[in-house]
């Protein structure tokens, strides 16, 4: 069986919460806080948690709110696959668009443009950085 079919989501189990907590801030920057309003699904490589998942539903609309990967797996394509099978898993639930915002100069937008998102909009400085976010969108 290839990699890429060893790919699954599932929602995030109690097990896997300080693995997702040490990758959000080594890949995203930042500390997680877990919030009510978000659904976080891990990527599992086999039955190991290698990433996550992070959206926010307002039905008919969904954010994603952040994805990672750990290190040494990505570029593999696993991002690309758990991206594929939450596209489904929101059509299923008659989710109509996904949202996103993203750093302007991170290697993410060409990720995500690859997935059928276009630029929806800017937000001048958004980051403490100075850094633009893109507002980015997928029609599902
Ligand atoms: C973005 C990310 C989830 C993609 O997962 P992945 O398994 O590496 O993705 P795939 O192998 O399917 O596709 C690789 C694409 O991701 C992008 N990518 C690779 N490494 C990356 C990195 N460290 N950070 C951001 N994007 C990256 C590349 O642009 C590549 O696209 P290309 O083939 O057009 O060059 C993963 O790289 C990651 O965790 N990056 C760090 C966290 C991040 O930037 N998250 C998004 C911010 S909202």
């Amino acid at each position: 069986m290839c990699l890429l079919e060893q790919v699954t989501l599932a929602p995030l189990t109690k097990r896997s919460e300080v693995f997702v907590t040490a990758l959000h801030q080594q890949e995203i920057g930042t500390k997680w806080i877990r919030s009510d309003q978000e659904s976080v699904y891990e990527i599992r490589l086999r039955t190991q948690c290698v990433g996550f998942i992070m959206i926010s539903t307002i039905k008919p609309e969904a954010n994603l709110v952040n994805v990672a990967v750990e290190k040494p797996l990505q570029n593999l394509g696993v991002g690309h696959q758990a991206m594929t099978l939450l596209v489904r898993k929101l059509k299923r639930s008659k989710i109509t668009q996904l949202h996103l915002e993203v750093r302007q100069q991170s290697p993410a937008v060409r990720f995500y443009r690859r997935h059928g998102f276009y630029e929806t909009g800017i937000r001048k400085a958004y980051y403490a950085d100075g850094e633009n976010a893109l507002l980015m969108t997928k029609d599902l």
